[in-house]
C-alpha cells in the first residue's frame, strides 16, 4: 500500500498491524513528519511529492487521507488539473484490480454541488485576504486548499477510468457560524471514503 502525504506513518502503523503480510510506503515532502515515523522493516519512507514519486514501482493500494485538497497550483484551474493528474498518476502506479482509497472533507454547495470548493480556494489562497483568512480560522491563509464535493471526487475517478466506485458517509463536521457558511456557499460539510477499482491497464 502506498500511503501519499502519509504523514508521521500513524495510519500506516495501524494498517501494517491489521494486514502482516502487507508492505507499505509513505511519500511525504515534509521530513520533520517523515522523522516522527516508528520504524518498521515492512515500512518505507520516501521524502518528496507524489508528483515526483518515482514511477519504478507499482501498489495494490493507493490511500490519499485528507492530501488531495493540497495538490494546489497558482490558479483554481490548475490545481483542479493538478487533482486529476495526482488521480491518473494514482491510476497508472496501480497493479490490475489495485484499489484507490480517499478520506477527504467534502463540501456541497447551496445551489451549485461544488461551489463551496471554488469560494474557498480564492479566499484561502489570495496573498491580499492572507490577514482576514488568517483571523477567520484558515490555517492554510495564503497557500490555498482545494476541496471539493463528494460528487466531483467520483466525477473525477470516473473520468480517470477507475471502476466499482463506492462512497462512504463518515462523519458531519464543522464549527463555521451560519454566516461563515452562507459566505462559503456551504450547504453540508462531512467527511467521506471513497474506493474505487482499477481493473484495465
Ligand atoms: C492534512 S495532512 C494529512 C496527513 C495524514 N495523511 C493524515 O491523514 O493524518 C496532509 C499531508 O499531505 C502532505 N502533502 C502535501 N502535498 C503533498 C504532495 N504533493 N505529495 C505528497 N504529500 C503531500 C503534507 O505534507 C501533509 O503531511
Amino acid at each position: 500500500m502506498l500511503d501519499v502525504g502519509g504523514g508521521n506513518g500513524k495510519y500506516v502503523d495501524r494498517f501494517l498491524c491489521n494486514f502482516p503480510n502487507a508492505n507499505c510506503t509513505i511519500v511525504e515532502p515534509e521530513q520533520y513528519l517523515l522523522d516522527k515515523n516508528i520504524r518498521n522493516r515492512r515500512k518505507t519512507l520516501v521524502a518528496g511529492t507524489f508528483q515526483d514519486l518515482p514511477k519504478n514501482k507499482t501498489f495494490n493500494a493507493i490511500q490519499f487521507n485528507w492530501v488531495l485538497h493540497h495538490f494546489i497550483s497558482d490558479s483554481y484551474a490548475k490545481s483542479c488539473r493538478l487533482q486529476l493528474e495526482g488521480l491518473n498518476q494514482a491510476y497508472d502506479l496501480l497493479n490490475l484490480s489495485g484499489i484507490v482509497m480517499i478520506f477527504e472533507n467534502f463540501y456541497r454547495g447551496t445551489l451549485i454541488d461544488d461551489s463551496a470548493s471554488r469560494v474557498i480556494y480564492e479566499l484561502t489562497a489570495s496573498n491580499m485576504l492572507k490577514y482576514l483568512t488568517e483571523q477567520l480560522g484558515a490555517n492554510t491563509a495564503g497557500v490555498g486548499v482545494c476541496f471539493h464535493s463528494e460528487n466531483y471526487w467520483l466525477e473525477q475517478l470516473t473520468e480517470t477510468d477507475f471502476v466499482d466506485i463506492d462512497a462512504t458517509h463518515c462523519y458531519h463536521f464543522g464549527n463555521l457560524n451560519k454566516l461563515k457558511q452562507y459566505i462559503l456557499t456551504i450547504g453540508e460539510q462531512r467527511v467521506g471514503f471513497i474506493v474505487a477499482k482499477k481493473t484495465k491497464d
